[in-house]
């Protein structure tokens, strides 16, 4: 791999911009090592947690597609394709003495790979808070190089955990405190996406001392009613509750809340998740300011952990650095955060002359005069 793809991000060197993010790909020290192998430059695992961990009955992630027409469904069809993902997982269903002794053997075999522990407690009371200090004294004595802070798990009926702890500025910034109270590597904070502006969460999490925003943890959302069966097309028991949607759906709507924050923190390092299958899609993410970016849903599909999709990253990302080589630009510093400032207020849009605007309601062709 080149050193031009390295980036340095929170003061850790990864050998490319590209993470594989909290989920099943990153479930276990197989899956991990192998992502390594596949030349991934980072990995966070699944988040790890305190609690006992019991998932639904049957399929915690389903894909949905669609077809030419549009038609939308989980059922799998020829001529479709990939829509999202959505999945009601919660998180690791391992203990942290099982994580423990794996996060030391990955950091051993793989000293130059950024492992990142994704971990997770309530905030509720001073013994919920003293274990987002358990997670982190014992994952970084284990050699874990950051912190990821899941903010952001949509599943949680718990007041003080996961995504209802994502939509309270103070909650995050506590949390984010405590952690940083022990820990001795950088704290990133991964925030939920389902809040009005996500800039103000950001700004909580960096009071606290974060060292990075990451985002977008999945969007609430339902599976859709099979206009056959009337059921959720995913269920149990015919019973439904809100999960999370990832994968190239979530593209638009993750860099739209990317967009919300860098501008407003352009000093601050932030990883960008969402529908990324390609090196074209992480470049949204790049040009709005981001120093890594991250992968789940595109990688779940492609053998577990993505092996196809690192590679089409790290060639796209070395034949765009080629094209743009009369433009001096020689690694992502050199081209990060270039569109950051396009994102403006409608009310900066230019609009047209008046003489030929033709808007509103006396406009000479429209909606009324192609009424028969
Ligand atoms: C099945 C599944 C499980 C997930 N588990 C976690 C988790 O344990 N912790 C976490 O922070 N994010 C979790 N995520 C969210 C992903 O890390 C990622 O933020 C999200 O899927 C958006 O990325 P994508 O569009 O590439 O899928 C999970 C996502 C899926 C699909």
């Amino acid at each position: 791999m080149s050193s031009r793809l390295a980036v340095t991000f929170t003061g850790l060197q990864f050998p490319n911009p590209f993470l594989l993010s909290s989920a099943p790909p990153t479930e276990s020290d197989t899956n991990i090592m192998r992502a390594f192998d596949a030349g991934w430059g980072g990995v966070v695992t699944k988040t790890i947690g305190l609690h006992p961990v019991v998932n639904v009955d049957g399929p915690k992630t389903k894909f949905l597609r669609t077809s030419i027409d549009g038609e939308l469904s989980m059922h799998k069809r020829p001529g479709t394709a990939l829509h999202s993902s959505w999945n009601w997982e919660l998180i690791s269903d391992k203990t942290l003495d099982w994580w423990v002794p794996r996060i030391a053997k990955i950091k051993k075999a793989y000293p130059d790979r950024i492992l990142v522990a994704s971990i997770m407690a309530g905030s509720g009371s001073d013994r919920e808070l003293a274990h987002w200090q358990t997670l982190a004294g014992a994952c970084q004595d284990e050699g874990a190089d950051a912190f990821e802070l899941n903010l952001s798990c949509p599943h949680m009926d718990r007041q003080d955990m996961g995504s209802n702890i994502g939509k309270d500025q103070e909650q995050i910034s506590i949390v984010t405190q405590v952690v940083k109270e022990v820990a001795r590597v950088p704290v990133w904070a991964k925030l939920t996406p389902s809040t009005t502006d996500i800039a103000a969460e950001a700004r909580g999490a960096f009071l606290g001392g974060a060292d990075a925003i990451v985002s977008s943890n999945t969007f609430p959302s339902l599976p859709l009613i099979d206009p056959a069966t009337l059921e959720f097309e995913m269920n149990v028991d015919g019973l439904v509750s809100s999960g999370g949607l990832g994968g190239p759906a979530i593209l638009p709507q993750s860099i739209a809340k990317m967009a919300q924050m860098t501008p407003a923190f352009p000093d601050r390092a932030f990883s960008g998740i969402g529908g990324i299958s390609s090196f074209a899609h992480a470049l949204n993410y790049f040009l709005l300011g981001c120093g890594t970016v991250q992968v789940c849903t595109a990688a779940m599909l492609d053998h577990a952990i993505g092996p196809n999709v690192i590679t089409s990253l790290i060639r796209g990302f070395e034949e765009f650095l080629d094209r743009h080589a009369d433009r001096g630009w020689q690694s992502l510093e050199d081209f990060r955060g270039l569109r950051r400032d396009r994102v403006v207020q409608h009310s900066s849009i230019r609009r047209p002359e008046t003489k030929t605007y033709h808007g509103g309601h006396d406009a000479p062709e429209g909606y009324a005069s192609t009424r028969a």
